[in-house]
């Protein structure tokens, strides 16, 4: 079996005082991943609904929200109407995960839970039929520029066996941390779709930077006989 394998900068390590143009650096990805932080569910604040709705009206890749916001599960549903591509949820913050990604899908999203490390995904293994995605976090969430968690290949590997053994048809995303070099471990465990926020937009060459991870990503797929450079939305 060959998976796509997809890369998603993430815009928090672009510049603020110029999403719309930073969104227009990004051509060469698979999609932009967004960061929605509340100053509760993380000690970080970043972007809300209002900036989210008018990403939408310019971005020229589709969004890949990850909410890492407490009252999800009222807040969810209408961050996926603003026409997301896909919408993540922390199951730590939940109260009916699979309510809301059934919600989620219903407002035409696809739905993905995220794990912080730590967060045993046995315990929510049931819901797989009811998502498109996984985010196993590879670092704490909260803030960029942090090193990539390797422990947390573990729990890629555990979600890849349930995901093969269920039959079912979902991404893994990884993170936190992600770079040319630990996206190749990354892919190795399981993953396929690829975060990389500092990775991307520290250099000036964020095509090149993209295309670094492309490769790397295919470099740790290959080693387990697995993977395509993926474009694919
Ligand atoms: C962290 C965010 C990440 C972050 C990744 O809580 O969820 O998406 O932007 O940034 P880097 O790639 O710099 O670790
Ligand atoms: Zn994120």
């Amino acid at each position: 079996m060959t998976r796509p394998l997809h890369v998603h900068p993430s815009i928090l390590a672009s510049d603020f005082t110029r999403l719309g143009a930073e969104l227009q650096r990004i051509v060469s990805a698979d999609a932009a991943h967004v960061d929605v932080m509340d100053n509760h569910f993380v000690p970080n604040l970043t972007i809300g609904l209002p900036v989210v709705e008018a990403l939408q009206k310019v971005t020229p890749v589709p969004l890949d929200l990850h909410l890492m916001i407490e009252e999800v599960d009222q807040w969810g549903p209408r961050y996926a109407e603003t026409g997301a591509h896909s919408v993540t949820f922390h199951v730590e913050a939940s109260r009916d995960p699979r309510q809301l990604a059934r919600d989620l899908r219903s407002a035409g999203s696809r739905a993905a839970m995220a794990l912080k490390p730590g967060t045993p995904f046995a315990d929510y293994a049931d819901l797989l039929p009811e998502l498109d995605m996984v985010l196993v976090m590879t670092v704490e969430p909260g803030f960029g520029g942090q090193s990539f968690m390797h422990d947390q290949l573990e729990v890629v590997r555990e979600v890849r066996r349930a995901v093969g053994e269920s039959g079912l048809d979902l991404a893994i995303q990884v993170d936190g941390g992600v770079d040319a070099d630990t996206v190749v471990d990354a892919a190795a465990a399981g993953a396929d779709v690829f975060v990389a926020g500092s990775a991307v937009f520290r250099g000036d060459d964020v095509a090149g930077a993209i295309a670094d991870l492309r490769v790397g990503a295919l470099r740790g797929a290959r080693s387990q006989g697995d993977g395509e450079p993926g474009s694919g939305r």
